[in-house]
């Protein structure tokens, strides 16, 4: 996720001004690298967030329009030289962008062939030299524009400027959002509304496939086929915070409700689903030594190491590799058994948690492979790792880590794919396994629907101080993760358990206050958690299951029952997570707690 904002007015107003200033409302969206560029005074770029592009504007950066983006990196380190704006090779055609043109590498090599000279490792630097290509055919900006944009594959939210005609701009939107703004002698495009609204509340929102040309006093909004779309403008009455969070009361609910989006991200260009292949292009380096290691260490802290905990059954289950899955916070002071043939595997949504960066240093001096999953680019752990896999879930703002829980799954269920079908996996279980991962985001929707009857649920459980969660299997995880989203927003006392762990001591707490969150998909243990519930019942504990679409039995015996789709087993705790941690977030909220920023925690964990 970057943030992308564009103006042309007048001239009543500063472009420059009102650029920065509509950059810091959006700031949430990325703070990798910043840059901005006006037709009159050209283009300044720097890495870090939108403070550091304040230190190098001039006061003097006028201008009628321009754009400006915020980068939140996915391709290339967060660098100067891969900050956007990025330019044609005659410094004429400029473009701001979020998203990944996937098919980016290949366009590449056709437009070098043709002469182009690239100066950064960005996907996005190659539609600024494919318009400049066409524009060398058609002599015509939008025409060219919408040529370029026939031929790139991926997602896009993007504004394009020709300095030919400083006061036309072009956006464009596929899978990243674009919002125009219509004011008065002026017209805005931006990633959401929240920079556009000190200005004017008449915003359109553009949808997929559709593109839009804006000049101070005019916009028009065609498909990309051709035709004209009406649209008139709509007032909102968002507040720019509102605007922010995308009209969600808070960060973590809307990073929930991304989930869909958050799959088909991670997923994006990396599976080959009539192979069963799965196409890690960050590990395409180190291939030849995977095929040859026979153990991998997970080390990770927090929601990451239980999502660990899902990729050891997976990985085990499903690639037939020995995994051990270890906290960062011990791992570092241990003396582990390693040798070259071991991975140690980071897994960390910001690359920077101190004990968990530890633990691969101590893998590295101790001979080990080291991998990582990760979400930030260019962070410490990503560049200190030998290879690894992106999340490319895009910025995680909630202290709660929700979103990159469900990207971390994706990419382990990724990675046993890669590495089982080095092994013995079949062809035929590659390829299950990916027709499934692509059908889930479907399924993540269907749970959203559910979120009422969710919120309901939390209200009715308001009272509780003390909750379990069991689940066993690829839900023993779960059951913990579930607990850590509840106690860490809502200061509540939650447990996780294994299902089969309960009658060895925690079932002595139960009593009809304790209530018990119990994971019943209809997976290989089903039965052997159905019979946990019971003895939960038999103590008069009160249970909220989780269960799988069509099971009417539990309902029998639970005393609530939330629903999810029908998965593969390895895949259920992307689904199952979702509703966990709407119940956290809706029962933190009635509280009235600051959800996004939990009292003594912190986003990122970089001291021990
Ligand atoms: O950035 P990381 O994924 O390395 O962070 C690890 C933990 O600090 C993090 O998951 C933490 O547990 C979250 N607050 C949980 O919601």
């Amino acid at each position: 996720m970057c943030g992308i904002f564009a103006y042309t007015g007048k001239g009543t107003k500063d472009a420059g001004k009102v650029l920065l200033h509509g950059l810091t409302a959006l700031e949430y969206r990325g703070y990798d690298s910043a840059g901005i560029y006006t037709p009159e005074s050209g283009s300044i770029k720097t890495p870090g967030a939108v403070a550091e592009l304040k230190k190098k504007v001039p006061k003097k950066f006028n201008g009628k329009s321009g754009i400006a983006h915020l980068r939140w990196a996915t391709h290339g380190e967060p660098t100067k030289i891969n900050a956007h704006p990025h330019s044609d090779c005659q410094g004429e055609l400029w473009i701001v962008h979020n998203g990944i043109i996937e098919n980016f590498k290949e366009l590449k090599e056709k437009l070098v062939k043709a002469g182009h000279t690239f100066v950064s490792e960005s996907d996005t630097e190659v539609f600024a030299h494919l318009v400049e290509e066409h524009m060398k055919k058609t002599k015509d900006f939008e025409k060219a524009a919408i040529a370029a944009l026939k031929e790139i594959r991926g997602t896009y939210g993007m504004a394009i400027q020709y300095k030919g005609e400083p006061e036309k701009l072009i956006a464009a939107r596929m899978g990243s959002p674009i919002v125009l703004g219509v004011g008065k002698h002026e017209h805005f495009i931006a990633s959401d509304a929240s920079p556009i609204l000190p200005h004017t509340k008449k915003v359109v929102f553009l949808e997929d496939g559709e593109i839009a040309v804006i000049t101070p006093e005019t916009h028009t909004v065609y498909k990309l086929e051709g035709s004209r779309v009406t649209r008139a403008p709509e007032e909102i009455e968002w507040s720019a915070e509102e605007a922010q969070k995308g009209g969600h009361e808070h960060f973590m609910l809307k990073e929930i409700m991304e989930g869909a989006e958050v799959i088909e991200n991670t997923l994006r260009g990396r599976l080959i689903p009539e192979k069963g292949l799965a196409k890690l292009g960050g590990l395409e380096g180190v291939t030849k030594k995977l095929a040859k290691i026979d153990r991998i260490i997970i080390v990770a802290c927090g929601t990451a190491y239980y999502a660990g905990l899902v990729g050891e059954y997976m990985l085990e289950e499903h690639a037939g590799i020995p995994v051990e899955v270890e906290l960062g916070s011990e791992f570092r002071y241990r003396k582990p058994v390693i040798n070259e043939k071991t991975i140690v595997l980071a897994i960390s949504q910001s690359g920077e948690t101190l004990d968990t960066l530890e633990a691969i240093r101590e893998g590295k001096r101790r001979g080990a492979l080291t991998l990582g999953i990760v979400n930030t680019v260019g962070s410490t752990i990503a560049r200190e790792t030998d290879a690894g896999v992106y999340n490319h879930a895009g910025p995680e703002i909630g202290v709660a880590s929700t979103k990159a829980f469900v990207s971390q799954l994706v990419a382990l269920a990724l990675l046993t794919i890669f590495l089982g079908r080095q092994r013995g996996m079949s062809l035929v279980e590659g390829k299950k396994i990916a027709k499934e991962l692509k059908a889930l985001p479907a399924k993540v929707q269907k749970i959203f629907e559910e979120k009422g009857a969710i919120e309901k649920l939390a209200r009715k459980y308001s009272g509780a101080r003390d909750f379990l969660f069991i689940g066993r299997k690829y839900s023993y995880p779960v059951a913990f993760e579930g607990a850590l989203k509840l106690k860490e927003i809502s200061y509540i006392h939650a447990e996780g358990c294994g299902a089969g762990e309960m009658k060895h001591g925690p079932l002595a707490m139960i009593d009809e206050k304790f209530p018990t969150v119990a994971l019943a998909p209809s997976d290989s243990v089903y039965e052997k958690v159905f019979s946990a519930i019971q003895q939960i019942k038999a103590r008069r504990g009160p249970v909220i299951a989780l269960a799988t679409e069509g099971n009417r039995e539990v309902e029998k015996i639970a005393d609530d029952v939330l629903y999810i789709p029908e998965t593969l087993e390895m895949l259920t705790p992307i689904l199952s997570v979702i509703p966990l941690q709407l119940f956290a977030y809706y029962f933190a909220r009635n509280k009235g707690y600051n959800v996004d920023r939990p009292r003594n925690l912190a986003k990122s964990v970089t001291v021990e």
